[in-house]
């Protein structure tokens, strides 16, 4: 029986393990979009994993995420609390509390919790990378953001991620709209069934993001949004539009493109990749939230961001053929230990801290078994270490993933082993 099967203890549904040499790709990602926020100006910040309820009841009673999906629990003290669903309602909070100078621009990685129906690129917990700007309503920052995330993928060597941007107005525009959205949904359910007048009736704009195919028709003929926005808005959008255009960055109207949170303003985006089930190809999205600050008590303050679900990066890249992680051997070298004392314990710690990636085999196991362990993890050489070898103050250097040519193996001078790995590993690199 597999050891795995022997345990009644498993991960919750809809959650997972990442373990090496898997979770490789996640420092890799993670590593990237650090790096690239950094680039941008945009400082970390990291929240609690809860919060109170309200925090997020505050983000939409439209919004199924909120409605359906939270994972709420009451503390010993009767407080309401939530895991967090989202990842923008915590930073607005964060903002609201701390009042620091605007613009502030801020990144973060973060689990986020969701009661959904779990399926491949959907799960009960997810990882997003995010990044979020308080203060500023310039178009320009709507564009560095969508740089930033665009950016991002580019970096990662997608090639096949496409840009959705729509505008969903300000809340003014949308109320008329909605009204005649709505006229226009009840006047066409005939045969539609009862979901379809329910949700018209309820959250008309719900309508025009549903997947059902027999809705299809009528959705793609109803009236537009964009077409009911503001001069104001209009101006905003074609601003976005034209700084994406500025810097190269192909991008497509969505006019139906309906995020699902109440708190979007203006500009609005989603990253789809073909790649993914079309249900949820969604690999990114975000957008404008320009009254969220002051619907949680803040100063009126501006904001836009987005966020992306690390597992559907990586399924992305996985369906591109791009591969993370480190190439070549994950070990630069392996001290094989034939119980000399205390030489191969020193040998590796000057190893680790000469800056190589070195291991041992612990519990005196035989030769034979350090080699295979050695081969196991995928070091570039194994160091031997025998009483011959200390007598004469050298290390035999056997090549396990490394080309030494016709040499199998080659003996070092003891105190020269590190300097000897760096170098290699530099020629290596070139
Ligand atoms: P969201 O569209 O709900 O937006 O989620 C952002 C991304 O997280 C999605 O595009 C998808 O890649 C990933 N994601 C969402 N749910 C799941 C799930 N159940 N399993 C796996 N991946 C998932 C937000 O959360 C907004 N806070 C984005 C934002 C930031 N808007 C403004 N600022």
């Amino acid at each position: 029986m597999a050891a795995s099967d022997a345990s009644p203890y498993r991960a919750p549904i809809g959650t997972h393990d990442v373990l090496p040499p898997d979770s490789e790709r996640w420092i890799e990602v993670v590593r990237r979009f650090a790096d690239r926020a950094a680039r941008f100006g945009y400082g970390l910040v990291i929240t609690p994993i809860f919060e109170h309820a309200e925090v997020f009841e505050r983000i939409g009673d439209s919004t199924d995420v909120v409605r359906k999906e939270m994972y709420e629990l009451v503390d010993r003290a009767d407080r309401r609390l939530a895991l967090r669903p989202e990842g923008t309602a915590p930073v607005v909070r964060a903002y609201v509390q701390h009042r620091p100078t605007p613009p502030w621009k801020t990144w973060y990685v973060a689990p986020n919790f969701r009661y959904e129906r779990p399926q491949k690129g959907r799960y009960r917990q997810h990882w997003q990378l995010g990044a979020e700007v308080l203060g500023v309503d310039d178009p320009d920052v709507d564009v560095e953001v969508i740089a930033l995330a665009h950016g991002f993928y580019a970096d990662l060597g997608l090639r096949q991620v496409r840009l959705l941007v729509n505008s969903m107005g300000a809340p003014e525009d949308r109320a008329g709209y909605i009204d005649v959205l709505q006229r226009y949904l009840l006047d066409h359910a005939d045969g539609l069934g009862a979901e379809f007048r329910q949700r018209a009736e309820q959250h008309p704009l719900r309508v025009l993001d549903a997947k059902q195919e027999d809705w299809q028709d009528v959705i793609e003929r109803a009236p537009q949004l964009t077409e009911h926005l503001s001069d104001a808005s209009r101006a905003h959008f074609e601003r976005v539009q034209e700084g994406l255009e500025a810097l190269g960055i192909a991008h497509e109207l969505a006019p139906r493109l309906v995020r699902g949170f109440d708190y979007y303003t203006s500009t609005t985006f989603e990253f789809a990749s073909d790649a993914l089930d079309a249900a949820q190809n969604a690999v990114g999205g975000g957008g404008r939230y320009d009254r969220l600050a002051e619907e949680m008590g803040g100063p009126a303050t501006p904001g836009i961001g987005f966020g992306m679900g690390i597992e559907r990066v990586l399924i992305v890249c996985d369906a591109e053929g791009v591969t993370l992680g480190r190439a070549g051997p994950a070990l630069d070298a392996f001290v094989i230990d034939p119980g000399v004392g205390e030489a191969a314990t020193l040998m590796v710690a000057a190893l680790r801290e000469a800056g190589l990636r070195a291991d041992r085999a612990y519990g005196g196991r035989s030769m034979k078994a350090q080699m295979k362990m050695a081969d196991r993890a995928a070091a570039s050489y194994g160091l031997i270490l025998g009483p011959d070898e200390i007598a004469r103050d050298v290390v035999t250097v056997k090549a396990l993933f490394a080309d030494m040519g016709s040499d199998k193996q080659v003996e070092v001078p003891r105190a020269q082993v590190a300097a000897w790995l760096l170098q290699r590993r530099e020629e290596r690199a070139r």
